[in-house]
């Protein structure tokens, strides 16, 4: 061999293994880039927060009394995040377990002093009832009352606000809310 095409060889020895290198480097990468999708992916899908109040208008409108258990729907939507809270049947459905703040406010106006007023709702998921809120009185006009709770719910588990017979959810925009948004989740 010459020495010109030894000098070629060594090049070529070390092209080879600064490819290599390349290569391993490209793969460490790539594996680097796949972890931070997934957890890019779940941090995205754990934005999970909603915010809905009863009357979407500002006139005086009454929500109830009926004979039985009726569902909340409160129809107008600020922040829906995830998408999992459905305005046309009041139902949060939990999308990802984990622990949930879960807030309702309960307002109602009995229209003048003195009126029978009765505002009480529960709180249920899947049917059974975490938390209730009930102001009935003849004294004054107005009462409002709040749950605010932590739960820890599965994906899947229905939340929703019922209002109790004989009672009604009376104002005038912005007074009833029913708010979620997720703590941490279990996934
Ligand atoms: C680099 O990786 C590619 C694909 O995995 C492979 O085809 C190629 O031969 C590798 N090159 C070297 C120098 O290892
Ligand atoms: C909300 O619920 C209604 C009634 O069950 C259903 O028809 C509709 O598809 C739901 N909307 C969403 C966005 O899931």
């Amino acid at each position: 061999m010459d020495k010109f095409a030894c000098g070629c060889c060594a090049m070529l020895q070390e092209v080879n293994k600064i490819k290599m290198q390349y290569n391993a480097s490209l793969i460490e990468l790539e594996k680097e880039y796949t972890k931070t999708k997934h957890c890019l992916e779940i941090i995205e899908s754990s934005r999970i927060a909603f915010t809905a109040t009863l009357f979407a208008s500002e006139k005086f409108r009454c929500f109830g009394d009926f004979n039985v258990d009726m569902t909340i729907r409160y129809e107008l939507v600020f922040l829906n995040l995830g998408g999992a809270y459905n305005a046309s049947t009041g139902i949060f459905t939990v999308p990802r377990s984990g622990v949930y703040s879960i807030t309702v406010t309960a307002y109602s106006d009995a229209g003048s002093p003195g009126r029978h007023l009765a505002a009480c709702a529960s709180l249920l998921v899947n049917g059974k009832a975490y938390a209730r809120v009930s102001e009935e009185n003849a004294k004054d006009q107005e009462d409002s009352a709040t749950i605010a709770v932590a739960l820890s719910l599965m994906t899947g588990d229905k939340v929703y606000v019922n209002l109790s017979p004989g009672c009604s959810l009376c104002d005038e925009g912005h007074y009833n809310t029913f708010s979620s948004f997720l703590l941490y989740s279990n996934e």
